[in-house]
């Protein structure tokens, strides 16, 4: 008696979930031939030529689990072109803004879409700082300040990829003593491993032979409604932090962390984010103290599109997280996907980091990498639906 109502159970199991299969296109093509598994795509890295930057090939990877989630990756920037999901409709979605060509992502003005940030992600002040009695002057590209890692930042540069294993690619890329202003020899690595519980993972390792400020995110620009919503106003945001760094009219640290509570930088709860934005002049582009445990991988943010049901959750060892709303985005991008329009708001940020202009403030969490040592940062970002 149990244990047919143990089979009926699994049976009514199966007969749910097959509606889902069948509209997996992966899972179709790759069913192997044990009927139990008939139902589970093999998960595959591939790649192929995406375009040239002189002579030099540029990648893209496409990453694909057994769920049918896709991830693809150019090493231009060690960026993130695409991030395709289901929603709560068993739909196909790209979850990412980005371009539908190298040229897209080479054009002046590309917002950082996707791409990793570096050496230093953020502004510092002046683009100036002082390690060990020494001052350094950086390369400023941004009212005077340092953002991103100067004029060609790592998002910028092309990086070495390979395929490692049938989920991850893993870019390194030697960042040259005195680039942009930046001491020392610095070799990174950033592994990217699409997982079969829809995590996307980024890894993050350095080392350097001179000290040197370090600080490693990705800015991809998501928006959960893939296209169908023109901007992210109407997704519901949760952060984890208690206060966030108070910035002057360039954007860059007081020095001071304010409480979020009463002010429209509260996101303790989860809100739309449309709702307080016409009270933060110019909108969201601020770094929140994310409430910690310790040191290890904790959730500290979600984001809910309530009309397709997709659900981000980022998970991260950072200390701080920049929410940007996209507030530059203006419309003007060319070679977007779908000649998408992509307007004021059209998609956000959720950079895991240090915090800003950490070099300049000691009572902030130390950004500084010595020879000998390993920076090292990871971020998950899960997705699902509701
Ligand atoms: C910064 C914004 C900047 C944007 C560039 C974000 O990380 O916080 O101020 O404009 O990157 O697209």
């Amino acid at each position: 008696m149990e244990k047919n109502h143990f089979f009926t159970q699994i049976f009514l199991t199966l007969m749910a979930v097959s509606p889902m299969i069948a509209c997996n296109e992966n899972a179709a093509e790759n069913n192997d031939a044990n009927p139990d598994s008939a139902s589970v795509a093999k998960a595959s890295v591939t790649q192929a030529e995406y375009g040239k930057i002189g002579d030099a090939i540029v990648t893209q990877y496409t990453i694909t689990n057994e769920k049918g989630m896709i991830v693809k990756l150019i090493n231009y920037g060690a960026t993130v072109t695409d991030i395709i999901t289901l929603d709560k409709n068993q739909s196909r979605g790209n979850v990412v803004l980005g371009f539908d060509s190298l040229a897209g992502y080479l054009q002046p003005g590309n917002p950082y879409f996707g791409s990793i940030v570096g050496r230093y992600g953020n502004r510092i002040a002046n683009g100036r700082f002082t390690l060990d009695g020494q001052t350094y002057t950086l390369a400023r590209n941004n009212n005077g300040q340092s953002l991103h890692g100067g004029i060609k930042g790592f998002d910028k540069v092309l990086w070495n990829g390979e395929p490692v294993g049938d989920n991850a690619v893993k870019f390194t890329y030697l960042s040259k003593d005195g680039e942009e202003g930046y001491p020392g020899n610095l070799n990174v690595s950033v592994t990217y491993t699409l997982t079969n519980d829809n995590e996307l993972k980024i890894e993050y390792s350095a080392t350097t032979d001179k000290a040197t400020p370090v600080n490693l995110t990705n800015h991809a620009y998501f928006n959960l409604s893939a296209g169908a919503d023109s901007t992210i106003l109407g997704h519901e945001l949760m952060l984890k932090a208690d206060s966030f760094t108070e910035v002057n009219n360039v954007l860059i640290p007081t020095g001071k962390n304010p409480p979020v509570a009463g002010t429209p930088m509260d996101f303790t709860t989860a809100k739309p984010i449309g709702r307080d934005i016409a009270q933060v002049p110019g909108g969201y582009d601020h770094n929140w103290v994310l409430r910690r445990d310790g040191n290890g991988l904790e959730l500290i943010a979600t984001l809910y599109h309530p009309g397709s049901g997709r659900y981000m959750e980022v998970f991260t060892t950072e200390p701080g997280v920049q929410f940007y709303s996209g507030n530059f985005l203006d419309g003007r991008l060319k070679h977007t996907r779908d000649g998408q329009k992509y307007v004021k708001h059209a998609g956000l940020c959720l950079e895991t980091q240090h915090f800003p202009d950490s070099p300049n403030h000691p009572h902030f969490p130390n950004t500084i990498l010595r020879p000998g040592e390993t920076y090292t940062q990871t971020t998950v970002y899960k997705f699902s639906t509701k």
